[in-house]
């Protein structure tokens, strides 16, 4: 795979062609997921939960994800890296731009952050900066103690109203991407049809141009013992990683990845 920009996913975005990313933490899987074809690896601050153990994402540190983060860049063969800003990494504008920029020098491509049209402003900062901003809504986990649980996001037509309107916001703020998770179907179709840049969904249907999935999930692996409803395990059927990311890249392409019954109602 050559190496995957801002301007191979406008191009799939514009053919109408999906999407494909997995989170990663390490070389070994990067290289084996990028081969696969996986467009995008994000080093998610998931890794608090799927790799240290704890109950929610927000004991990350930015040194943690810098660490994850050059990892996945040793290994990486033409992917886009995402690199998550963990909790309260973005507190001020000054915090904000530092942490990036560690981040960016440990080997992102972007910087996702968590929140609504209140990160407008960063997202401007930065992107004059040279740095491209996802920005990730929903269920936004790092906000778990707001929500009252991880639960999903925008239903009722108030809600999914101020959605659209946030996104559109984000857009115009200079977001190079957005990242939707736990939003019900119809509502991630709506955002998708509001904006130009790319959607990636999460447990928000199969009308966004692209997917992403917790690696472990997606190979069957968890701490708990139940997945959530939006995963599907593709190393069931193929038993071998490499078929599984392969797969998985393969049923997101083709409109198969996600079902219906992975999204969630309005
Ligand atoms: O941290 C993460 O893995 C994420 C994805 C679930 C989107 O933010
Ligand atoms: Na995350």
């Amino acid at each position: 795979m050559s190496d995957v920009t801002l301007t191979t996913l406008r191009g799939l975005k514009q053919k109408g062609e999906k999407i494909a990313m997995l989170t990663c933490y390490d070389a070994t899987f990067a290289k084996t997921a990028s081969e696969a074809g996986v467009e995008m690896l994000l080093i998610g601050d998931s890794l608090g939960m799927v790799l240290q153990g704890h109950d929610s994402t927000l004991p990350v540190t930015v040194a943690e994800m810098a660490y994850h983060t050059a990892c996945v860049k040793r290994g990486n063969r033409g992917a886009m890296i995402v690199a998550d800003l963990p909790f309260m990494a973005n507190a001020t504008t000054e915090q904000t731009l530092q942490n990036s920029a560690i981040l960016m020098q440990a080997g992102a491509n972007v910087i996702k952050v968590e929140g609504t049209a209140w990160l407008a402003e960063s997202i401007t900062l930065l992107a004059e900066r040279g740095i491209p901003v996802c920005a990730h809504m929903g269920l936004t986990p790092q906000a778990v103690n707001v929500f009252g649980g991880y639960k999903v996001q925008g239903r009722g037509e108030a809600k999914a109203q101020q959605m659209v309107e946030d996104a559109r916001a984000l857009e115009a703020a200079g977001a190079a991407m957005l990242l939707l998770e736990c939003v019900p179907s119809e509502l991630a179709a709506r955002i998708t049809q509001a904006v130009e840049i790319p959607v990636i969904g999460i447990g928000a249907g199969s009308d966004t141009d692209g997917q992403v999935l917790v690696m472990h999930d997606m190979l069957g692996l968890s701490l708990s013992g139940r997945a959530p409803k939006f995963v599907k395990n593709f190393m069931a059927e193929h038993g071998d990683i490499a078929k599984a990311f392969g797969a998985y890249v393969a049923a997101v392409k083709a409109g198969e990845f996600p079902a219906a019954e992975h999204g969630f109602s309005a």
